[in-house]
């Protein structure tokens, strides 16, 4: 997959890893989309980025998507490769009564509901193009669970496997579908769950760009790649890795 001469949707693309990944991709000569809730959030990240075309938008908002699709067919009607990078996570331990429920039915809706909506709602235009691509941002715990994220670990393996089915469903059309799944990275979402000791946002753009450019659909960014290979020989060595937890 080329990585000029394209024109991305990145959602969520005023902060952390969108940003840094918009900032990688405008370098290479494309034309780039961001979006985010928060419209102060997206100025300021416009001011970083020349060039960039900003839209404010919730992926969880059903009204908001389908505005953001139509801006995008009547403004951007060549639009080739959509990030579905917004998401989030919150951080708790499984302990009786205390209604996480309320907060998982949240995170799956954002992390995994949302990005099977935009991406139904999309493909008619990707579809439309020679070259296009779908980038699913998934996470490490998507292969190995993390203890103090148990429902964001879950949307992360959900969308991991509607990625696989995606890619297959996809594969006689001009369409290629990759899974970008980074390890701990430095940004405002790690901050609650030791985010300072993570790889910066930069490192990931770039893994994502090279990856693009030599076809590598999954991508094992950092530590992903040692848990992957871990996986293979024992799930449980795995995840016990992941929450440093000794056998
Ligand atoms: N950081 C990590 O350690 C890590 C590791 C693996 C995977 N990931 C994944 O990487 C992706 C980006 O994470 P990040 O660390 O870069 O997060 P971040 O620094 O918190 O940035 C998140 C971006 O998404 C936007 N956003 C959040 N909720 C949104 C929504 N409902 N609709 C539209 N935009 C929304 C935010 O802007 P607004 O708040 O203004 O909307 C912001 O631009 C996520 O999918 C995350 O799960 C992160």
């Amino acid at each position: 997959m080329k990585t000029s001469n394209n024109t991305i949707l990145i959602t969520g693309g005023s902060a952390g890893i969108g940003l840094a990944t918009a900032k990688a991709f405008l370098a290479k000569g494309n034309e780039v989309i961001i979006t985010g809730r928060d419209a102060k959030r997206l100025e300021q990240a416009a001011a970083q980025l020349p060039g960039v075309h900003t839209i404010v938008s919730d992926v969880s908002s059903e009204t908001a998507v389908d505005e953001l699709v139509q801006t995008i067919r009547t403004k951007f009607p060549q639009l080739n490769v959509l990030i579905n990078n917004a998401g989030y996570a919150v951080a708790y331990t499984i302990t009786p009564g205390q209604e996480t429920w309320k907060e998982a039915e949240k995170e799956m809706y954002t992390n995994y509901v949302s990005v099977v909506r935009l991406t139904e709602k999309l493909l008619p235009v990707l579809q439309q193009q020679a070259a296009a691509a779908v980038v699913n941002v998934t996470s490490i715990v998507a292969y190995a669970p993390g203890l103090h994220i148990p429902t964001y670990s879950a949307s992360k393996a959900a969308l991991n496997s509607y990625s696989k089915i995606l890619r297959l469903s996809l594969k006689d059309t001009s369409i290629k579908v990759f899974e970008l799944m980074p390890p701990l990275v430095n940004t405002d979402f790690s901050a609650g769950i030791g985010g300072a000791n993570g790889i910066a946002p930069e490192v990931v753009a770039n893994d994502l760009l090279n990856s693009m450019e030599q076809d590598v659909y999954n991508i094992h960014t950092g530590k992903t790649a040692d848990i992957y290979e871990l996986l293979k020989v024992s799930p449980t060595a795995a995840l016990n890795a992941m929450n440093g937890v000794t056998a």
